[in-house]
């Protein structure tokens, strides 16, 4: 679950010394909201500003946050990413700056943003805007160069002390760079000591961290006289002087060396694995790595040398490269010449993955693919990029955007899925099943996000296309969604007859479109009056989704019939349904479902003698509809009536200056404390 205080990753090695930099940051953060890390490639940026997050973190009521943005391509994702590494969903049609703006205003919290260089110009906007609205927000940015704007403090990080060959005294085991060397030698090698030659490698790299590590790992199969000598001849062969920093130069001469001493399997490995942009795994690797040169089998141990080599990073969640070190195999990957089928390998292993998804959704895993596939968002946009980018790919991208459409609606994604489903449906791409799928994928992230016209255009296209091809998945899907927008507008019959004719298409087969149908035509029961009918849809729900062992329908039948129970005077029931909903939404990230549950959750306590607490949830209610974006919430008529009628409820029965307390406590609240007290049931006794 994703709430809103905080996500530090976790050091998967130690950390040495910089506590003069620490507290200098410390003492700039204080000063200034915005403080830019800078320095060269590999000097420690990313560690310093996790470092100094983590000991800042008791200073932000709202946590400290660290956004990954290397991986991100498109800088018109920055909000969106942002907003999504807090837990912020994303279901409105708004812009994503200004929900998130709107969202930090009256929090105080650190963020950081990691490796900023490739965006510059949309991370200064985005800086200065959130930076406007939010007074209580800090940003601590690494980048290679500054953002650039008037409010930023600078603070250069410089590469780790180390002694001058000619004045190494005896305390040179307590340099900084030397400490980092001899930590990372005993790492692979146990028996390893420490002399002062090791103080003249670390000169030799000017301090630099990376270029250490990759040079200390080397102890597991070199003697210190070994890696000395080699160096030697490395920086040897280097004349002139180069462009731009020098420790760039040796930055790159070390990784060069690395490489050079890598076995060629592993070289081969390298180039490769740089096609992933974020986290991966051994089984996507091997999938998209292996092929007769580099054989599944040879792959783990190969993998296994790299990271030896600290070459490939292993981290708890996956495996992954430094920013610096992957540049180096793509250069060599496209040396290579494999660049184009290694991308189109990835590429397919992540329209491989997306297709299971897309099958596999209702079913016993949806709380697993929600984690999984935040985790692999970055690759997802990669493949997604490579193949909108080639006209012979497009048909493939349109797929993988199309098979995604339960990651973008039903997990808090909708605005990113909009973005790549609309770039898709914008190429010439041929009339298929895939263009049927993406139709009304896009159809149904637009509906979500309140643009009816749009939407109604897409799914009208989606039914023409998908007739034509005569395409039996795709019609009662775009059926299913058309229900959608009479539905949420209040139109009961016409909604109740759009859901009567898919049943009647799909007959007595099954069809995944059959959940949504059915809560769909669950909300316009409920709000024509006709409750016992709606009772006998959240009865076909259950069933459905115990059958298949699915909870995101459930939940929102759940969530509405929580409504329906209202409606009939069971406020008890009404109450354990909204808790049930919750419970599930807040595992899927879905932001409109919580808000829906929330409000039922605080008509049904009201209404079972608490108005306080009613009120409270009536807040906590109103924050979440701002979260999920408003614009369902203003256009539906059931959404506006159910608060209208809360609200008189709890002022009839607290007066109006309680309610106002009660209420603001509750719009105050984060989303953990929310769900905490959402969740405690006061009536029920152990
Ligand atoms: N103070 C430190 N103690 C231990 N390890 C460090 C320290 N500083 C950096 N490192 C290690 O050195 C490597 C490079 O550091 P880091 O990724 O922070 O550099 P960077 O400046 O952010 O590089 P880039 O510009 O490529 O993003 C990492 O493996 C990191 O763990
Ligand atoms: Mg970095």
């Amino acid at each position: 679950m994703n709430l809103r205080t905080g996500n530090l990753p976790a050091e998967s090695t130690s950390f040495v010394d910089r506590e003069r930099e620490l507290a200098e940051l410390r003492r700039l953060v204080g000063g200034s909201r915005l403080v830019t890390l800078t320095g060269v490639g590999g000097v420690g940026k990313s560690r310093l500003a996790l470092r100094l997050a983590s000991q800042l973190a008791h200073a932000y009521a709202d946590g400290v946050w660290f956004v990954e943005l290397s991986s991100l391509q498109e800088p018109a994702l920055l909000a969106h990413t942002v907003a999504l590494t807090l837990g912020v969903p994303d279901q409105s049609a708004r812009l994503p700056g200004e929900v998130l703006a709107e969202y930090l205003a009256g929090r105080r919290l650190l963020i950081v943003w990691d490796t900023c260089e490739h965006m510059i110009a949309a991370c200064a906007d985005l800086a200065a805007a959130l930076l406007r609205a939010a007074p209580g927000l800090h940003l601590v940015v690494t980048s290679r160069v500054r953002l650039g704007l008037s409010e930023e403090r600078l603070f250069t990080v410089e590469p780790l002390a180390v002694p001058e060959p000619g004045e190494i005294g005896p305390d040179y085991t307590t340099q900084p760079a030397v400490v980092l060397f001899a930590e990372r030698a005993r790492a692979v090698a146990p028996s390893f000591t420490l002399t002062p030659q090791v103080a003249a490698i670390c000169h030799r790299l000017d301090g630099l961290p990376l270029a250490i590590e990759l040079a200390a790992a080397r102890q597991r199969v070199m003697t210190v006289q070994e890696i000395t000598d080699h160096l030697a001849d490395r920086f040897h062969l280097l004349t002139g002087t180069p462009h731009g920093d020098p420790r760039h130069q040796t930055l790159r001469t070390t990784i060069g060396w690395s490489h050079e001493l890598c076995e060629p399997k592993e070289r081969l490995l390298w180039a490769r694995l740089s096609v992933f942009a974020g986290l991966f795994d051994l089984d996507a690797a091997t999938t998209v790595c292996a092929d007769e040169a580099l054989s599944p089998a040879e792959i783990t141990h190969v993998l296994r040398a790299l990271v030896d080599k600290s070459i490939v990073q292993r981290l708890p969640e996956g495996y992954r490269m430094l920013d610096t070190i992957r540049e180096y195999g793509a250069q060599w990957l496209a040396e290579l010449g494999q660049d184009e089928p290694l991308r189109r390998g990835h590429r397919d292993y992540f329209l491989g993955l997306a297709r299971w998804f897309y099958a596999d959704w209702y079913g016993p895993r949806q709380i697993e693919w929600y984690d999984r596939l935040r985790r692999r968002l970055p690759d997802i946009r990669t493949a997604l990029d490579y193949s909108f980018s080639r006209p012979d790919q497009q048909l493939a991208g349109l797929d993988l955007a199309g098979c995604l459409i339960y990651c973008w609606v039903c997990l808090g994604m909708v605005r990113e899925g909009r973005l790549h489903l609309d770039r898709g449906l914008s190429l010439a791409v041929e009339q298929g099943p895939e263009l049927a799928r993406a139709l009304w994928a896009s159809g149904w992230v637009t509906l979500t996000q309140g643009d009816y016209e749009r939407g109604q255009v897409r799914l009208e296209h989606a039914l023409r296309v998908a007739d034509e091809l005569g395409d039996l998945e795709a019609l009662p899907h775009a059926g299913a969604i058309t229900a959608v927008a009479p539905a949420l507008a209040g139109r009961n019959d016409d909604a109740e007859r759009l859901c009567g004719e898919v049943l009647a298409l799909v007959g007595s087969r099954h069809h995944d479109c059959l959940f949504v149908v059915h809560i769909h035509r669950l909300i316009a029961r409920a709000q024509s009056g006709d409750l016992d009918g709606a009772l006998e849809t959240v009865r076909t729900i259950r069933e459905l989704s115990d059958r298949h062992g699915e909870v995101w329908a459930r939940s929102y039948a759940d969530a509405f019939g929580a409504g329906v129970q209202l409606g009939l005077g069971d406020f008890a029931a009404a109450a354990a349904s909204a808790r049930a909903a919750i419970r599930v939404k807040s595992s899927l990230n879905d932001a409109l479902g919580l808000a829906i549950s929330f409000t039922n959750l605080a008509l049904a306590t009201a209404f079972l003698g608490d108005a306080a607490r009613g009120a409270t949830l009536l807040g906590i209610a109103t924050a979440q509809w701002q979260v999920a974006g408003s614009v369902v919430a203003q256009t539906s008529p059931a959404f506006v009536a159910a608060h209208t009628r809360c609200e008189e409820h709890c002022r009839a029965a607290v007066g109006d200056q309680a309610f106002e307390h009660a209420f603001g406590e509750g719009e105050e609240m984060d989303l953990r404390a929310a769900l905490a007290y959402a969740l405690h049931d006061p009536g029920r006794r152990r």
